[in-house]
């Protein structure tokens, strides 16, 4: 027996028991003849006292950090207690103890504040995960996993696994490609998402399946984003977008309760993409906080709507409003009493190139009723009040405003409302708020080849009301400039994304699941009969044998994760992640293969 108990077990109580334990030396301190030894394992650390008998043992066989030690002794009362941590009453009167394993210096410090930079840290992961931030991330983790697996499984959901070695799924990203020896000169695609594989299994009656499943995509990565990531993946049938909804606001529901102990009991809000856009300036909203955007000149969605403030900012001779396309505008709580530095600041963080503007402007709405802006010059404070107004700002509020090209303004006034947001402590780290972005547009116009790509993928079916457009006409686009007036570019899908503090945590849709409106589908994204059937066949042919009506959803695991836990980066929660350029640095991946293996193969490398 190597271990009696867990170096996270021992209590007061325990006091005169004789013990076994077994882990990592965290630290060994000398006091006098005294030796004080850290133990640590999975589930604490406990303290060990080697008492002067043991000093020529220790002598002999000197302990280092990281060492893997067994230690036998007697639980006494500690004198000075560490009320820090759970076992600090208690230390362990040493005996005898053996080293087991020796360990090299590790190159950083095994503690909360670690002295590793990032890269040293992925380099030696598995030093990484014994430190007890990492660790209590995977211990998240395997919570979160654990309760939805739960509730899934309470309500007649099925795990069923799916193949990793499949033709490419169309999930908007590059696919990784396996070659076949067996098959030279084909290759496999590891799926994006095994989207088809659970379209399938609701024709083959396995009405509830889920699965936590590994998806792999070959696209650029950032924070939220890994190569190789992992989805809750849940498809049901016989369920219309309500029933859906409801299933999965309930999971996540469960999870919070499950693993943060929150009772989230109010409805979860829903938006329309419209909405969103318009308000927020992107489609997945934070919306713990309001400071919601005004449209201060015209339109920036297809709607065409114009603000009754249109002609307000238009002709003063202010030629940055006179001229951009639009005008966008954020009134921040309580902030009137900024300083010039303060908003000269500002200007710059919106001109950094990332946010790209080229200036901004800003109104500050006076506790005593007066106005100020940096464009008094052009006008008039009764006019200034109005702008203000429409911006929804009240006395002490400091109104923003950016204008220029519609996308890039739209998109910089979301970056610093969510700025302001954050730094106004608006943004906490335990408040969740979720929502559901509804009735997304079906197509997206893609320039560079003046076609419709799917904005969900190729299996979201429209609004039932809006079959018959998709049906009745072509989806050429005959004059790309504007393809705004093809009626294809309003048509809604059925497809619904989770958002979860401004972050997408998942996304799905009813799907189609007859095959004359999926044939109709696939054609109006550009592709031929024969390339149609040649990619989804297998999906059309099936539709022919009885598929159901069905629907389903798939979240992003690591990222749910990384929200709960309060973090930026899905890597703080994922064992082995890659850094940003797709390498495992640990295990030095990806990396050549062996001449031997691209005769196998039949392949021949044509490196430029
Ligand atoms: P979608 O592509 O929206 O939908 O993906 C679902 C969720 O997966 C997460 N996600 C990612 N997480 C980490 N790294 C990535 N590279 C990454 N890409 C996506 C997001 C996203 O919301 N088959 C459909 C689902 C369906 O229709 O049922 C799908 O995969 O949180």
């Amino acid at each position: 027996m190597y271990r009696s108990h867990t170096c996270g077990e021992l209590r007061i109580s325990d006091v005169g028991k004789k013990v076994t334990l077994a882990g990592w030396v965290q630290t060994v301190r000398k006091f006098g003849a005294i030796t004080f030894v850290d133990l640590r394992d999975r589930y604490g650390i406990t303290q060990l006292l080697m008492g002067e008998d043991l000093n020529a043992v220790l002598d002999a066989n000197p302990l280092g950090r990281e060492f893997v030690l067994q230690a036998e002794g007697v639980v006494s009362e500690r004198s000075n207690k560490n009320t820090n941590i759970v076992t600090g009453e208690v230390e362990i009167a040493i005996s005898s103890f053996k080293i087991l394993n020796k360990s090299a210096v590790p190159p950083f410090t095994i503690q909360d504040d670690t002295d590793g930079g990032e890269d040293l840290r992925m380099k030696y992961r598995f030093l990484d995960l014994r430190r007890n931030a990492v660790k209590k991330n995977m211990e998240l983790r395997y919570a979160v996993s654990r309760s939805a697996r739960n509730y899934l499984h309470e309500n007649n959901f099925m795990d069923i696994e799916t193949p990793f070695l499949i033709k490419s799924t169309p999930e908007g990203a590059r696919d990784f490609v396996v070659p076949s020896r067996m098959n030279a000169g084909q290759f496999y695609a590891l799926p994006q998402s095994p989207q088809t594989f659970k379209q399938l299994l609701m024709v083959s009656g396995y009405d509830r399946y889920y699965q936590i499943v590994k998806c792999f995509r070959d696209e650029d990565l950032r924070a939220d984003r890994q190569p190789e990531f992992t989805q809750i993946d849940c498809e049901m049938c016989f369920v219309e977008q309500e029933d859906i909804l409801n299933m999965f606001e309930g999971l996540v529901k469960r999870i919070f309760k499950d693993v943060k102990n929150i009772d989230y009991t109010e409805m979860v809000e829903r938006m329309s993409w419209e909405d969103a856009m318009w308000q927020f300036g992107n489609d997945k909203p934070d919306i713990r906080f309001g400071m919601k955007i005004a449209n201060l000149k015209s339109a920036f969605l297809k709607s065409g709507k114009i603000t009754a403030t249109g002609e307000l900012i238009n002709g003063a001779g202010f030629g940055v409003f006179d001229n951009a396309e639009t005008v966008l505008a954020i009134a921040v709580k309580g902030c009137s009493e900024y300083t010039r530095k303060q908003t000269d600041e500002l200007t710059e963080w919106v001109k950094r190139p990332q946010i790209g503007m080229n200036g901004m402007i800003y109104i500050k709405c006076n506790a005593d009723g007066t106005y100020k802006s940096s464009v008094d010059k052009f006008y008039t404070e009764d006019k200034l009040k109005a702008i203000a107004d429409a911006a929804g700002a009240v006395a002490g509020d400091l109104v923003l405003i950016l204008a220029g090209r519609e996308e890039r303004t739209r998109k910089a006034t979301s970056e610093l409302r969510l700025e302001m947001g954050k730094r106004l402590g608006f943004r906490k780290d335990d408040e969740f708020k979720m929502l559901w972005v509804l009735d997304f547009p079906l197509f997206e116009y893609a320039e560079e080849d003046n076609r419709w790509v799917a904005r969900h993928h190729p299996f979201t079916s429209p609004k039932p009301e809006e079959i018959d457009i998709m049906i009745n006409n072509n989806p050429l686009i005959e004059n790309a400039d504007k393809y705004l007036e093809h009626p294809y570019s309003n048509i809604k899908a059925n497809a619904y994304d989770m958002v979860l503090n401004g972050n997408e945590i998942g996304g799905g849709s009813i799907r189609i699941y007859q095959r004359p409106l999926q044939e109709k589908m696939f054609a109006a994204l550009g592709m031929s009969e024969e390339e149609a059937n040649h990619k989804f066949g297998f999906l059309l042919g099936a539709f022919e044998y009885g598929a159901p009506p069905h629907g389903g959803l798939a979240f992003g695991f690591d990222r749910l994760c990384a929200i709960i836990g309060g973090s930026e980066s899905i890597r703080d929660f994922i064992a082995f992640p890659k850094n940003n350029s797709g390498r495992d640095v640990m295990i030095d991946a990806p990396g050549p293969i062996d001449d031997k293996q691209f005769t196998e193969l039949q392949i021949k490398l044509n490196i430029k």
